[in-house]
């Protein structure tokens, strides 16, 4: 992972935060109660909108994104543990979470079929399993266009993948999306999921 990359992320994404995606992110976030874990929590831009939560446990491997985010982590209004860790084996016990919590992340991460099956064992039967991510879109022109861009946005963005069909890997590993909603012409969706163990 790129240090740059984590410096420059806060300011590309301030426009985009304020102009919208920052009122889906609360939206989404600030009535999520009880245990919840966060995956590759970035810069900590989540932090700020939890509420109600008894506790969030943010994971991040990126030591450079990590300590982008520990201002926040100091400010957030709920108690906030951040650990060093992959959504590859995630150091939790099974069932020990109420909500998992993953935004502009699911593009990133390798391995994400991987990461789904760890969220479903760490999380409880019936947990709200929550996501904000972009995704391939079906349409032919804007489709292609993010297959051909992805091998240099990957470059540019430490391993961000366009084109995934992040929506179709979330039911296959046994999620029950109970809603869809769509943001700029269908590339960014918010899914809330149910973990169905
Ligand atoms: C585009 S950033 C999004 C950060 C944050 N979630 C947000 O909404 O702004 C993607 C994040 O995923 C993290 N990441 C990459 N691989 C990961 C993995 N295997 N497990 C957990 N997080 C990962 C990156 O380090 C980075 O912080």
């Amino acid at each position: 992972m790129s240090t740059l990359f984590s410096k420059i992320y806060d300011p590309i994404m301030r426009p985009l935060e304020k102009k919208r995606i920052g009122n889906i992110r609360k939206r989404l976030v600030s009535p999520q109660k009880g245990i919840i874990l966060e995956l590759g929590s970035g810069t900590g831009t989540n932090f700020s909108y939890y509420k109600n939560a008894e506790k969030v446990i943010a994971i991040e491997p990126d030591s450079s994104m990590r300590n982008q985010s520990l201002p926040k982590v100091k400010s957030a209004g709920v108690p906030l543990e951040l650990v060093d860790a992959s959504s590859g084996h995630l150091p939790f016990d099974d069932n020990s979470f109420d909500t998992a919590i993953g935004t502009l992340v699911l593009c990133t991460i390798p391995n994400p079929n991987r990461a789904l099956q760890e969220i479903r064992r760490v999380c409880t039967s019936g947990a709200p399993i929550l996501f904000l991510e972009h995704v391939r879109v079906d349409r032919p022109l804007l489709g292609r266009l993010q297959d051909w861009l992805t091998p240099f946005w990957k470059r540019l963005c430490d391993g961000c993948h366009l084109n995934r069909h992040t929506l179709d890997l979330i039911k296959q590993n046994g999620f029950r999306v109970e809603r869809i909603e769509k943001h700029y012409k269908d590339i960014l969706l918010v899914v809330e999921a149910r973990n169905e163990n």
